[in-house]
């Protein structure tokens, strides 16, 4: 499918996202801030044109809104949106209520949750409503998953956050092992390449769970460190639920 894109906001997830949709002959319009993000993008991905904001949306068939929610606010009720307009927003701290207000008389708005890794494939895409021109764009490379609440995309939200102390853990294992080996390129390496092992792309029910009691033999160095490290597990569902309220979410904030 051949589309008219326009992106509000050329920032990081921007630049993903184009990326991610580079070769597919897509006619993708960008907004020009941030300036070096989008002559990058007009440099490198064949059909991407900077244009002014108003000019996007007018543009475009499908306008995804990747500015941060507070910018938004300023900037989404000027442009020319049209009642057929297809809108997909990016954006955290911004309910499909507030969308329909700000990008009147557009209504086909959905929200999704692309991440960084979206640039190459294989980045879930969370999305609510169902959106048949998420999936028509992105669904052959990222599994596309339909979510039947609001509030279960702004859980899902939360929880890719997760993604952030993950890594940051990661890297103090390989940091740990590279004061050992002395080799912390191959220490980085070894780290990321052991963990993706147990990481399908399309992870089948129990196999997660199942993964782990495999790790649990007791007295074993996995157990041994998994008790040790117990308090992390409450710290994790602690910081979660510090989203209820921003998120919307019922419960213990
Ligand atoms: N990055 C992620 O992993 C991620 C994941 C999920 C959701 N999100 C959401 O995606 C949205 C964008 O995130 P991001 O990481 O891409 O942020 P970002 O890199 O800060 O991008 C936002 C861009 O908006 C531009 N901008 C500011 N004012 C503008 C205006 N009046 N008109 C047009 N563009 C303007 C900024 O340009 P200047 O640099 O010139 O100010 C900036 O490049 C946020 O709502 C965020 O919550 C991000």
């Amino acid at each position: 499918m051949m589309a008219r894109l326009g992106f509000i906001g050329t920032g990081d997830i921007t630049r993903a996202m184009v990326r991610g949709l580079a070769g597919q002959g897509h006619e993708i319009l960008i907004s020009p801030r941030n300036a070096a993000i989008a002559a990058t993008l007009a440099a490198e991905v064949a059909g991407v044109t900077i244009a002014t904001n108003a000019d996007v949306v007018a543009g475009s068939d499908v306008v995804f809104l990747c500015l941060l929610a507070r910018v938004a606010e300023e900037v989404l009720p000027g442009l020319p949106f049209r009642t057929d307009h297809r809108v997909i927003s990016v954006m955290v701290d911004a309910p499909l209520a507030k969308l329909r207000r700000l990008c009147a008389p557009a209504t086909d708005i959905a929200l999704t949750i692309p991440l960084p890794p979206i640039a190459k494939g294989g980045c879930p895409l969370p999305v609510y409503p169902a959106s048949a021109t998420l999936e028509a764009l992105f669904g052959a490379r990222n599994p596309v998953i339909t979510l039947e609440t609001e509030t279960a995309l702004a859980a899902h939200l939360g929880v890719s956050a997760i993604c952030s102390p993950m890594l940051d853990q990661l890297l103090t294992a390989a940091g740990w092992l590279a004061g050992h080996t002395g080799d912390p390129a191959a220490a980085e390496a070894y780290v990321a390449a052991m963990i993706r092992a147990y990481l399908p792309e399309r992870a089948a029910p129990g196999e997660l769970a199942g993964a782990l009691r495999n790790l649990s033999t007791e007295g074993g160095l996995n157990a041994t460190l998994r008790a040790k490290m117990a308090g992390s597990k409450v710290d994790m569902v602690q910081g979660l639920d510090g989203f209820s309220t921003r998120l919307g979410l019922k419960g213990k904030a």
